[in-house]
Formats: structure tokens, C-alpha cells, sequence
């Protein structure tokens, strides 16, 4: 079985491949999921052939490569429809603004946008252009149309665009695309569209260069939240303060140390976001003061003032509109009294609450002993579980607040 997932052998996916300066990044989607046994067919546009010659895709898939709609070929003369009968899942990537265009408007003008109408299986799509293009009001209401033709739509990426220029636009790395394929053929992109984040591990607050205060926490929940969001087809952001975990791939990471950082990189990212899940410890209270040069051990006696560190659920609570807003709370005493009160004051919709220093269960384990809140009063104490496990049930609780997803058969 290949690293990183399940099996594909006997799936057939179609990668459409359009015009855009990332058509080479897909040559290792493609051999990615060759690696997992799918059978792969490419379909190119015109245009992306001047950016890749076909015969690289053809090598990658082991099969003729698609460019034209009057080719014929092995599959006969009607091949669009031939292979919208075979296709499990269609993936097109890049996506330019002008193939968006054209398959909004229903438009069938060449092999890929013919196949498309034909097809009646799950297609994801992955937009990839200059950040003005993909901003323009005409593409935003282009994919609007694919969105609510039941379409998933993987929004690009920020960073540093082929023109040197910064923003939304890059394609995502081909792990991401890989992974919304895995979900869409195990059937489980119940959370495509929407969009995740989640704050993990802990933080750190410097007394001086070499000395901090921190707390235990692992990052292991809020991973597992995000690997699982990611697994039901959502963009996850990930927020995560020092840990020593790998982050999963295809989630955006976004790398804090303090808890003012985390703050602020919530508060950036927050843009869209449907639901966050708050499960990072972040430290409570910082040093007043941060020495520059390391403190030296000859002195008798530190002081350390503290003061208190943002308080992000409570600023999300706030301002949380249409958000869903989960918090998480590790408490020594009075657990469920404390939970309910910051369920309440911080305006959250679920509050998971554990006991530190139960064995098997809160910071470092693999595993967790959670008891969980709703805004009606609602009150569940679920055995020791995985944390994966812990992760897959809220992310059930969040599905049914949106009337989405599906009932899942085993708890594995
Ligand atoms: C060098 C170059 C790079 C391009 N990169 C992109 C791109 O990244 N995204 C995009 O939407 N269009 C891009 N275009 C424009 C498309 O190639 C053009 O709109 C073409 O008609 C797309 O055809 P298709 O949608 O049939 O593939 C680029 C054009 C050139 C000349």
C-alpha cells in the first residue's frame, strides 16, 4: 500500500489540466496518484499544452493524454462521454480564469468543458492565476456557480506568485489535491467548501533569550482535528504554537511562538473562516518585562512580574457572527463548572472539557477522556478514546450544527 493513504486501485481519476503557468506542478499529483494505483487520464486544454507537452502527462498516467475533442482514438469517436462513464472523480488543476469561464456558463467548446457536462461524479477544482485575475469580480462569481453546481472548489494558496507578486493564487501543493481526491472517492468530503482552523500546542513567553514559561501541552488534539477536517475535504489552517509534530500535509500552517503571535495570526486568517477549533494551550500570562542578554544565575534573587496574554476565544466569541466556535478547557478542578462558564461567557457553541492528571487523557497522550458542552446544556462524558477518535466525533457534533455529512460505520 503507498505512504499516506488508502489504496486507489481500480478508481479512475481524471485530471483535467488547463492553461496555467502551475501546469507542471500537476505532473506530481498525477505520479502521486499512479503511486496509489488509480488509473489516471489526463485531459488538456489547448492552452496547456503550450505548457506542458502532453507526452509528459502520457509517460506519468501510462495512457494517451486528451487534447481534442474530434480526435477520436481508441475510445471511439464519442471519448468525452466514454470517459465521463468511467470517471470516479475529476480534479481540474490549475484551473485558469478563462476555463472557469467556460464551464460556469455550461460552455462545451472543447474536449474538457464537453467531458464536463457529461460527467456525473464528484469534480474538484483548483483555481491557480495572478491574485488580480482570481480577486476580479467576474472569476469570484464564476466559481460561485461552480460552488453551487455542488462543485469543490480548493481555493489557491498565498505567496509569491509567478510575477513576483504577493497573494491568493498559487496552486496548492499537489498533497492537497491528492488528499481532496482521497476524500471525494472515499466519499467523505462532507466538509468540502467550508473552512477550518485550528489552534494547536503550546506557547511560549521569553523571560530572556534561553528561559520561557509554557506549558505541556503536546499539539496532539488540535493536529488530529486538523488532519481529520482536512480528510472530509475542508482547507484547514493550522495554528500551531511549538510542537514536534509533523504538521498533516495539505494543511495551511501557520507557524506562532508567543501567545500574542497565535492572536494575531488567528485574527489574519480568520477571513472566511466557518469554525474554529481553539484547541491550543495558550499561556495565560507573560513577563512584563523580556531581558534582552541572558539572565545570569549569580543573582540572588528574579522577580518575574507577569501580565496577562490576549485572550483569543473570548475575542473570537465576540465577533464570531455565523462562526462555530469551539473551545476546549484543561482544568484541575471543577471541570464542568468552569467549562460551563466559559462556554457561556465566551459565547462558544461547544466547549470540550478535560481533567489534567487523569491517566490516559489531556496534554501528552495519545488518547483523551473529554467531556463535552453544547449551548443548550447538553452535557456528554465520552470514554478514553484516540484523540483521532475524539477528533472524528467533533467534527460529527460540527456536522450535524450544519445539517451535512454522513453517519459514520465504524469508530476506527
Ligand atoms: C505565460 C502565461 C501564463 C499564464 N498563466 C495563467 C495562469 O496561471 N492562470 C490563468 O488563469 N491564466 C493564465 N494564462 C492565460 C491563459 O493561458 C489563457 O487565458 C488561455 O486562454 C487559457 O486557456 P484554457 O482555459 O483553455 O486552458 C497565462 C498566459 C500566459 C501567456
Amino acid at each position: 500500500m503507498p505512504a499516506g493513504g488508502q489504496d486507489l486501485g481500480g478508481r479512475t481519476v481524471v485530471v483535467g489540466v488547463t492553461g496555467g503557468i502551475a501546469a507542471y506542478k500537476v505532473l506530481d499529483v498525477v505520479a502521486e496518484l499512479r503511486r496509489a494505483n488509480a488509473n489516471v487520464r489526463v485531459v488538456m486544454t489547448k492552452a496547456a499544452t503550450r505548457f506542458v507537452e502532453p507526452l509528459s502527462f502520457e509517460a506519468l498516467s501510462a495512457a494517451p493524454v486528451y487534447t481534442d475533442l474530434f480526435a477520436g482514438g481508441e475510445a471511439g469517436p464519442v471519448a468525452h462521454v466514454a470517459l465521463a462513464d468511467k470517471a470516479d472523480v475529476v480534479l481540474i488543476a490549475p484551473a485558469t480564469a478563462d476555463f472557469i469561464a467556460r464551464a460556469a456558463m455550461g460552455m462545451a467548446d472543447d474536449f474538457l468543458t464537453t467531458f464536463l457536462l457529461a460527467v456525473r461524479c464528484p469534480v474538484i477544482v483548483a483555481p491557480a492565476m495572478n491574485s488580480r485575475m482570481y480577486e476580479h469580480p467576474f472569476v469570484q462569481a464564476n466559481l460561485q456557480r461552480l460552488s453551487a453546481l455542488g462543485w469543490q472548489v480548493i481555493p489557491p494558496d498565498h505567496g509569491w506568485l509567478a510575477e513576483g507578486k504577493y497573494g491568493p493564487g498559487r496552486l496548492p501543493a499537489p498533497e492537497r489535491l491528492v488528499t481532496a481526491v482521497r476524500a471525494a472517492l472515499a466519499g467523505r468530503a462532507t466538509l468540502s467548501g467550508r473552512t477550518i482552523l485550528v489552534t494547536a500546542g503550546p506557547t511560549r513567553e521569553y523571560i530572556d533569550p534561553v528561559r520561557f514559561i509554557s506549558n505541556p501541552s503536546s499539539g496532539k488534539m488540535g493536529y488530529a482535528i486538523a488532519k481529520a477536517a482536512r480528510d472530509r475535504g475542508a482547507n484547514v489552517v493550522l495554528v500551531s504554537g511549538p510542537t514536534v509534530l509533523e504538521p498533516p500535509p495539505g494543511v495551511t500552517v501557520v507557524p506562532v511562538v508567543s501567545t500574542q503571535q497565535m492572536f494575531e495570526a488567528v485574527r489574519t486568517h480568520l477571513d472566511g473562516v466557518d469554525a474554529v477549533f481553539a484547541a491550543a494551550a495558550p499561556s495565560d500570562f507573560r513577563p512584563r518585562q523580556r531581558h534582552a542578554q541572558k539572565v545570569k544565575k549569580e543573582s540572588a534573587e528574579l522577580d518575574i512580574e507577569l501580565e496577562r496574554t490576549p485572550d483569543i476565544l473570548a475575542a473570537l466569541g465576540e465577533s464570531k457572527g455565523n462562526m462555530v466556535l469551539v473551545g476546549f478547557a484543561a482544568e484541575t478542578e471543577n471541570v464542568l463548572e468552569n467549562a460551563r462558564d466559559k462556554l457561556v461567557h465566551k459565547h462558544l457553541d461547544l466547549m470540550v472539557a478535560n481533567q489534567v492528571g487523569m491517566p490516559g487523557a489531556g496534554f501528552e497522550s495519545d488518547t483523551n477522556i473529554v467531556t463535552v458542552i453544547d449551548k443548550s446544556g447538553k452535557v456528554e462524558t465520552w470514554p478514553r478514546l484516540s484523540k483521532a477518535e475524539v477528533a472524528e466525533r467533533l467534527l460529527d457534533r460540527l456536522e450535524e450544527m450544519w445539517g451535512v455529512g454522513t453517519v459514520r460505520t465504524s469508530s476506527s
